[in-house]
């Protein structure tokens, strides 16, 4: 197994993608802290894991929030010794252009997405540092590199998550600390299917037209981004830092 022993800490784990993360994180070995705002989904989530032979709990952390960033991350520490592996997955998507982005979206959108991020790995640095290292995966999206119609919060979020992950992976990479981030294009989960319902209703793509696009003529299940995650979180991706890697069927390619 690749993470024997490694105290592992997902937000957004709840559901869709970090779900998926957290499970595949068990199976490597890891002990998994789901954390998520949806407490019922997460602790459904973890039990699951448990369930299945794994290690695994709950705690409700508000990635927004820096009180409870502070409480968990040190009880983690306390509770298990260490957090090795950190997996910032949380995130919301808001379609809107630049002209129907209020400023409580934009806020919304960029202190989830990228202030996450930033408070996540801030809060993991020094319990890492402690423990002499450890491993950070951002969830940005290919919507950080390319753009496409709307969406100007979040791509501007997503472009963000690159900033942070360069800037963490430079300033830590002598203390033995890897943060990479990865670019998902289309993933099978509640998101998406908010996306679709949104260009439905403004005719604006049918899922024909998105499936078209993509090189692999199909969306992903979030268990093949989970693939990515477990690469970049343990030895096997142990020369990369600082990398943006996409799991997007191709589409960057074009
Ligand atoms: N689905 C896609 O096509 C796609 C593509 C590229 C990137 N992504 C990114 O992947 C990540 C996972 O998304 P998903 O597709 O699984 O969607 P999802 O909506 O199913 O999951 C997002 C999770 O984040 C949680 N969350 C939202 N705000 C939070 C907060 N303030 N604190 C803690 N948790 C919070 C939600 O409760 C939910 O469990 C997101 O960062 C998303 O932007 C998704």
């Amino acid at each position: 197994m690749l993470l024997e022993n490694k105290v592992a800490l997902v937000t957004g784990g709840a559901r869709g993608q970090g779900a998926s993360h957290a499970r595949h994180l068990a199976d490597e070995g890891a002990r998994v802290i789901v954390t998520d705002v949806l407490d019922d989904e997460g602790k459904a989530t973890a039990e699951k894991i448990v369930d299945g032979g794994g290690l695994a709990e709950y705690v409700r952390l508000d990635v927004r929030d820096t009180a409870q960033w502070a409480s968990v991350t040190e009880d983690i520490a306390v509770r298990w010794g260490a957090i090795d592996v950190l997996v910032n997955n949380a995130g919301i998507c808001e379609l809107s252009t630049v002209e129907e982005t209020s400023d409580e979206e934009w806020h919304d959108v960029l202190d989830t997405n990228a202030g996450g991020v930033f408070r996540g790995c801030r809060a993991v640095v020094p319990i890492m540092k402690r423990n002499g290292g450890g491993t950070i995966v951002n969830t940005a999206s290919v919507q950080a590199i390319r753009g496409t119609f709307g969406y100007l919060a979040y791509q501007t979020s997503k472009a963000a998550v690159l900033g942070i992950t360069r800037s963490v992976a430079l300033t830590h990479s002598y203390d033995n600390i890897r943060v990479n981030a990865i670019a998902p294009s289309v993933v099978d989960t509640a998101m998406f299917e908010k996306e679709m319902e949104h260009f439905k209703q403004n005719e604006l793509f049918s899922f024909d037209d998105w499936l078209s696009a993509q090189p692999i003529s199909r969306i992903a299940k979030p268990e093949e981004v989970s693939k990515m995650v477990i690469f970049l979180a343990s030895d096997l991706s142990s020369y990369s830092t600082g990398g943006i890697f996409t799991v997007d069927g191709g589409l960057l390619a074009g």
